[in-house]
């Protein structure tokens, strides 16, 4: 089981303001949602692109080069032209500090 890594502070992350962070050796979205994280694979499975550069619109996350929507909760596409969810990580915030677990391989 990997362990849990310190990604970013919460009073940094602008409320419904998308971002990209390091997990490790991956790379990740965070989005607050008011004062909730969530934690994202920064990559859209149609065709590649870094979904921190998308904007968030009713809960979901919306893809900035083909405009793909995956839920932010769950990562299932919620819009095409994606047809394949993103991976939505564990989230604990610790005293005001957002920490992110890669359990992809659990
Ligand atoms: S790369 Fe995201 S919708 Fe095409």
């Amino acid at each position: 089981m990997s362990d849990w890594v310190l990604v970013a502070r919460l009073d940094t992350l602008e409320v419904n303001t998308p971002v990209s962070a390091d997990l490790d050796d991956e790379r990740i979205m965070l989005a607050r949602i008011d004062d909730q994280v969530v934690a994202l694979e920064d990559l859209c499975t149609h065709d590649g692109a870094e979904i921190s550069s998308g904007c968030i619109v009713d809960g979901t996350i919306e893809c900035p080069r083909h405009g793909a929507r995956f839920c932010l909760k769950s990562g299932e596409v919620m819009a095409p032209p994606a047809y394949e969810g993103i991976h939505v990580f564990p989230v604990d915030i610790r005293n005001g500090e957002v920490w992110v677990r890669d359990d992809r391989w659990d």
